[in-house]
């Protein structure tokens, strides 16, 4: 199996990035909890050298609870700011503002110096695809979103978001490709649905899914799906299959479904909180 990211959409992501990156102080990078590395473009290091940074583990609600503060621990242990959240129902909201005034002391201090006072700390969201970026600002502006753009000092066109009288937002998050010269890493961000599943076959990924599920969390499907769960991928996804009534004409096994109904029971937390990488394997 191959994954691949088309070459113009990559371009375009980083002259948007390039250009955005240089109104802000703080870059709020988005990684999935389940794939907390997987999910990053490391390029962002060098794009957003010199600016305050801050990890969020996002998605945390669909990861396991102990890998999250294992990889928060992680992130904090490279001199990240790090927050675990659940954008969808708002968990860990209340402190990001906090910990954005301590990613940003020394800016604050900077600006301090140099006798400007109370000059809110400008930031962008940012992360590939389907992280849940707007999800987490709309969550993190909720209803007082105040939309202040055009107004001296802010470049013409940008909308910010006044999140308090300390933090502005920019409303439009930062798209960053996702990045993989590794194929398994590419295959992890199938699984969670950030590459689009056209371009993939779905019954292969299924399969590796099952691989996975196997090596790692033994038991689960075999729970979730009453299939017996030694046997080959492929003969497991016949199980499921079976178990589930995905058939085509009447009778015959339909893989394709079984598949589809695997991936998103996975995708929205359905097979329980799974973490599919772990600090110690980097
Ligand atoms: P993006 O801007 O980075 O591309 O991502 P977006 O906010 O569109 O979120 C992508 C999907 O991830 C959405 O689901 C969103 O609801 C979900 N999501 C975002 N944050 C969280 C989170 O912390 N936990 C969980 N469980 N899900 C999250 P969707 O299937 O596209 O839409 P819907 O099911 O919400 O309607």
């Amino acid at each position: 199996m191959h994954f691949q990211w088309y070459p113009g959409h990559m371009t375009k992501a980083k002259r948007m990035m390039q250009e955005n990156i240089k109104l802000i102080d703080l870059v709020i990078e988005l990684t999935d909890a389940r794939v907390p590395v997987s999910s990053r473009n490391p390029d962002i290091d060098e794009l957003g050298k010199n600016k305050a940074r801050l990890i969020l583990l996002n998605k945390a609600d669909l990861a396991e609870e102990k890998w999250n503060d294992a990889w928060m621990e992680y992130f904090q242990g490279q001199g990240f700011s790090c927050v675990k959240v659940n954008s969808k129902k708002g968990g860990g909201m209340k402190s990001i503002h906090a910990v954005i005034q301590e990613a940003c002391k020394e800016k604050i201090e900077r600006d301090r110096k140099r006798g400007i006072l109370n000059r809110p700390v400008r930031a962008m969201v940012v992360g590939i695809p389907n992280v849940g970026k707007s999800t987490f600002i709309n969550s993190l502006a909720g209803k007082a979103c105040a939309k202040t753009g055009n107004k001296p000092g802010v470049t013409k066109g940008k909308q910010w978001i006044r999140l308090n009288k300390n933090v502005e937002l920019l409303d439009t998050p930062g798209i960053l490709w996702p990045k993989f010269e590794d194929q398994s890493v590419g295959m992890k961000l199938a699984f969670i649905g950030s590459i689009k599943d056209e371009i993939l076959q779905r019954t292969e990924l299924a399969a590796e899914f099952v691989k996975f599920m196997q090596q790692n969390y033994p038991g689960v499907l075999a729970e979730k799906y009453s299939v017996e769960e030694d046997g080959d991928a492929y003969g497991i996804l016949e199980g499921i299959a079976r178990s589930r009534h995905c058939l085509v004409r009447g009778s015959e096994l339909d893989m394709e479904k079984a598949s589809t109904l695997l991936l998103d029971d996975f995708r929205d937390g359905r097979l329980g909180r799974l973490t599919l990488e772990y600090p110690d394997q980097i």
